[in-house]
């Protein structure tokens, strides 16, 4: 058994992050997107890997090497552009050869990873086992309609959804596939659709299974899911103070910092999460809040937010909520004459003052 995953795309929606960072390499909790991915691969007891990245973009190959770290051989398949998703196993036919794989989108993360959907497919004996998840607005994604525990139908994006699952970004296959992103047309959109992919072996009479995700699963498409993701994985940190805190501040709940943080005079309430160089000093971090390597807090609160690395946040008068910052990014207080509101903002970002 292989395991593709894809680190490509446009990650348009998460702009302006994405101008300067591949969307897989964000972290979550203090930890790159990608990384949860690789780690249940790994745990579900696959070592050979394929990515696929943009041509031309060294960033996640820069990051993971050969993959030796995570105990994984990793191998680099470059996308000519974003052609969609069933062009990304198109592509990688050379690679998987003849063997079953695991197919993940790089930006989902799903608790429990994705062991249990690896051994349901093995025992189906299916060509194609897709995992589902019950969602509110089914209608954003691929929907499944099902019969006798067999999808029957796929519909990419259906103005009227005929069931209220979601395909989520975990699909296992056999060789069949490669027969079906060989035949499948370009959608409207101009991109080799995953869905179509499925509809094909539907129409050919192979058989698609699926299992449904019970815990969460989500996509970090956007920001509000990244800042949603953050909180489900936060939801799990386990209280770890290893850092110096001084006698006048409070640690309350499920706080984790790191060894060479600093926290002075200051409050903070889990879940939070505080990487290694982060100072945090007279200031108030609530609740699903992470603070990345070398991230400097002064006389502020926050809560609710992704600080990246060595961001700095002085003096804010209102609470931050609901951020996130970019690596080195600046939100201060100005203390000198003339006081006014000065940004350096890049294209697409957002600021909502008080
Ligand atoms: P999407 O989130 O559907 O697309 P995107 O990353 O381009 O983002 P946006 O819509 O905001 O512009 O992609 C899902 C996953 O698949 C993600 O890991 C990126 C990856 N991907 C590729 O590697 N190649 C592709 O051709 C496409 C469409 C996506």
């Amino acid at each position: 058994m292989k395991a593709l995953i894809t680190a490509g795309g446009k990650g348009t929606r998460l702009r302006p992050i994405t101008h300067t960072q591949n969307k897989h390499l964000i972290p979550v909790a203090n930890k790159k997107i990608l990384d949860y991915a690789l780690e249940y691969v790994k745990e579900a007891g696959i070592t050979e890997v394929g990515i696929i990245t943009n041509k031309g973009d060294t960033e996640v190959q820069d990051v993971y090497g050969d993959g030796s770290d995570f105990g994984l051989n990793l191998t680099y398949i470059p996308q000519d552009s974003p052609r969609g998703l069933a062009d990304c196993v198109r592509i990688a036919q050379p690679f998987i050869g003849d063997e079953p794989f695991v197919f993940y989108l790089g930006d989902n993360i799903i608790v429990g990873g994705i062991k249990r959907f690896v051994q349901q497919f093995q025992e189906n004996g299916t060509s194609c086992h897709l995992v589902l998840s019950k969602v509110p607005d089914p209608e954003r994604f691929g929907v499944p309609e099902i019969k006798n525990n067999r999808i029957v139908r796929v519909e990419e994006k259906p103005e009227k959804a005929k069931s209220d699952f979601a395909v989520t970004g975990i699909y296992l296959y056999d060789h069949n596939i490669f027969e079906a992103v060989n035949n499948i047309e370009m959608s409207d959109r101009g991109e080799l659709e995953i869905s179509d992919a499925h509809q094909y072996l539907i129409d050919k009479g192979l058989e698609v299974s699926y299992s449904e995700i019970t815990g969460w699963w989500k996509d970090t498409g956007k920001p509000r899911d990244l800042i949603e993701a953050n909180r489900l994985v936060l939801d799990n940190v386990e209280r770890k103070i290893e850092g110096q805190v001084d006698d006048n501040s409070i640690i309350q709940g499920r706080v984790n910092i790191a060894k060479s943080a600093q926290i002075i005079n200051s409050q903070i309430r889990g879940p939070v999460i505080i990487g290694e160089g982060v100072k945090v000093k007279d200031s108030y971090i609530g609740p699903y809040t992470s603070l990345d390597k070398d991230t400097h807090v002064k006389n502020s609160e926050l809560e609710f937010s992704i600080i990246m690395e060595e961001v700095k946040i002085y003096n804010q008068t209102s609470r931050l909520e609901n951020s996130i910052l970019g690596k080195n990014a600046a939100v201060a207080k100005s203390l000198r004459k003339p006081a006014a509101n000065k940004f350096i903002i890049g294209e697409n970002s957002r600021v909502a003052l008080l």
